[in-house]
């Protein structure tokens, strides 16, 4: 089930007993990197459960074996699209999730100081418009990642994107919001504020290199 947030009817803030227990530990310190990547890979799924709630589907009909049932399809391909690296995480549920679904990729990394988005690589699919486009992110900080991979996506004519991410700072959901009103933005938890280095308070620190145990 998700919860309207309260100032943004756009903000669904995924209120579970499964996905608070699965948070809970992926933000431990103890956690190890591959326990840490599973638990990202499995919130990833619960996100896309509830991100696809009003997928568009179109009616269809199947022959069981004993008479026709009258069911439904999805409309149109769904698109993951992982901002890299840590988005690989939850990606790579989301797609074991739907196997039917296409990945994109957006390569973006937040410059440690002046804490924008710099952009290395994008590789989307030639007909990403034609359906919904899943952007996934573990963390919505500043938010200037996500709302440069969103323009990527608009410039490819995507008008159906939806923003899942597993924890987001209010500064983060109010530059998204301001920048894409629009865009739906699932996420897992809204937490308290930055901090002066752009870390998300509690957090759970650096998803990538938890991710991918790249600590230096
Ligand atoms: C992290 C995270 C987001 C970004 C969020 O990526 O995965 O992409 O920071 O911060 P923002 O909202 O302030 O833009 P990072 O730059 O560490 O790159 P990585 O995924 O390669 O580790
Ligand atoms: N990126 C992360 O990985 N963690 C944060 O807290 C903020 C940005």
């Amino acid at each position: 089930m998700t919860h309207p947030h309260a100032d943004n009817p756009k903000v669904h803030l995924v209120d579970h007993p499964l996905v608070a227990h699965l948070q809970t530990e992926l933000r431990n310190t103890d956690t190890p990197h591959g326990r840490f990547r599973e638990l990202t890979e499995r919130i990833g799924q619960l996100l896309a459960y509830e991100a696809l709630r009003d997928a568009p589907r179109k009616p269809h009909t199947v022959n069981s074996p004993l008479e026709p049932y009258e069911g439904s399809q999805l409309v149109g391909p769904i698109t993951i699209v992982p901002i890299l690296r840590a988005g690989m995480g939850p990606a790579t549920g989301m797609a074991q999730l739907i196997p039917e679904s296409q990945v994109g990729h957006v390569g973006m990394f937040r410059d440690e100081k002046s804490l924008t988005p710099v952009s290395y690589y994008v590789k989307l699919p030639a007909d990403i418009a034609k359906g919904p486009a899943l952007l996934v992110d573990p963390m919505l900080a500043t938010g200037g990642s996500a709302s440069a991979a969103v323009h990527v996506l608009k410039q490819r004519k995507c008008t159906d994107i939806r923003f899942l991410c597993l924890v987001a700072a209010p500064e983060g959901i109010a530059k998204l919001a301001g920048d894409h009103p629009e865009v739906p933005i699932y996420t897992a938890a809204i937490d308290r504020q930055l901090n002066d280095k752009g870390y998300i308070l509690p957090g759970l620190g650096d998803a990538g290199d938890r991710i991918f145990g790249t600590v230096e």
